[in-house]
């Protein structure tokens, strides 16, 4: 745990990339490997993540982006996407995966997908989307835990339109909805924030043990 804590540390919102420096294939596929295994609520995973390498694609991004160079410097730009639904299409493919995995039967699993569709099918639009684009969030954590123990960098942002990113990269007519956006790479050595102390509440703030 140690160590977690001394890369947690180390980590920081990198605001200037070294552009020369890439993410080896074998990290990317850890990096890939840490959101795979993400928690997600009923384990539904609604939601797809764009890694985007194209440098064209990237540059059509940054002023959609507020203009942040990482978008086009960092090695990589992922783009998680939320699901605009969640239909009982997505929920019958997830009980034909678990069937298939844990060597049930769909009737097996008939109540508990009866019951995820209780809970979500007639849920109002926004609240669906809400929900959806809150998973992406757990993905990014363990995106962000994970490239720490690798000395990897990541920049999680926000800071971008996600209509004009829905419309670069046709996230709707995919049923998608651009939530979140972290870009990963290695910081330049130029970029004073990582020299900066971390600015946190202490845990008397945070905390209220009851
Ligand atoms: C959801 C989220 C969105 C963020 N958006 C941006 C962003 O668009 N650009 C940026 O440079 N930093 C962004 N940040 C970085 C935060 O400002 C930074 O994480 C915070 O100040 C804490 O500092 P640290 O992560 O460096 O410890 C974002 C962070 C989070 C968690």
């Amino acid at each position: 745990m140690s160590t977690f804590i001394e890369n947690q540390k180390w980590r920081y919102a990198t605001k200037k990339f070294d552009a020369t420096k890439k993410i080896s294939e074998t990290d990317l596929k850890t990096l890939k490997e840490a959101i795979q295994l993400s928690t997600s609520s009923y384990g539904l995973q609604p939601y797809k993540v764009f890694i985007i390498e194209n440098p064209e694609l990237r540059e059509k991004l940054k002023p959609a982006s507020w203009g942040q160079s990482q978008i086009v410097d960092a090695s990589h730009l992922l783009v998680f996407a939320n699901y605009l639904d969640v239909t009982e299409k997505h929920i019958d493919e997830y009980m034909a995966n678990m069937a298939q995995t844990r060597g049930l039967s769909i009737d097996d699993l008939k109540p508990y997908s009866d019951f995820m569709k209780s809970k979500l099918i007639s849920l109002p639009a926004e609240t669906k989307q809400i929900w959806t684009a809150k998973q992406t969030y757990l993905a990014l954590g363990n995106l962000l835990n994970a490239a720490a123990e690798l000395k990897i960098d990541v920049t999680p942002m926000e800071g971008f339109e996600p209509e004009k990113y829905n419309e670069i990269l046709n996230l709707n007519t995919l049923g998608l909805n651009a939530s979140l956006v972290a870009t990963i790479g290695y910081r330049h050595e130029e970029d004073m924030t990582q020299h900066y102390a971390k600015v946190r509440k202490t845990t008397e703030e945070l905390f209220i043990t009851l």
